[in-house]
């Protein structure tokens, strides 16, 4: 296998891992959302638009690097229903993703491709800005229980009651 095709093998594999995430996220956002938790929700989605957006940068750098984008999800999503189970699981899948792309990183520099190096260093620093977002909330939870989700519950029908925006939206 050449360098070049090495690179796109580990390009690959993320985005593979990052289709997984904006289907995960998606998920969590659609159950929180009908749960009416709204901070939760609100930031399911907005952290799998980011995780599309990072496809988008790994499939410009393979094809730049005249590979083909498998477009193909690393696994099937878990179906989970519990708002702690659902933050244990992201948590995780971040702590993975930091991993990876930290030990990805260093293969590509390895291989003299500095470019993708940068691109997984750039993905690390973003998926701990997510991790850290996640551990804030498992942590919330932990200490505040049921009051938490109850506290964006009513949140929520505050907002219906007066007619202003959902926050998180
Ligand atoms: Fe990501
Ligand atoms: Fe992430």
């Amino acid at each position: 296998m050449s360098k070049k095709e090495k690179s796109i093998e580990l390009l690959n594999k993320a985005v593979a891992d990052e289709l997984v995430a904006v289907h995960q996220y998606m998920y969590f956002h659609f159950r929180c959302d009908d749960m009416g938790y709204d901070l939760l929700s609100g930031l399911f989605k907005r952290t799998a638009i980011q995780e599309m957006m990072h496809v988008e940068q790994l499939a410009e750098r393979i094809l730049f690097l005249k590979g083909e984008v498998e477009m193909k999800p690393a696994s099937d999503i878990k179906h989970i229903h519990d708002p702690k189970e659902m933050l244990e699981t992201a948590t995780m899948m971040e702590e993975g993703s930091v991993n990876d792309y930290n030990k990805w990183a260093n293969e590509c520099a390895a291989n003299a491709d500095s470019v993708s190096k940068k691109l997984f260093e750039a993905l690390v620093a973003e998926e701990e800005v997510h991790q850290d977002q996640y551990e804030t909330e498992l942590d919330n939870l932990g200490k505040f229980g049921a009051n938490y989700l109850a506290l964006q519950s009513i949140e929520r029908s505050k907002s219906v009651a007066t007619g202003a925006q959902p926050a998180g939206e």
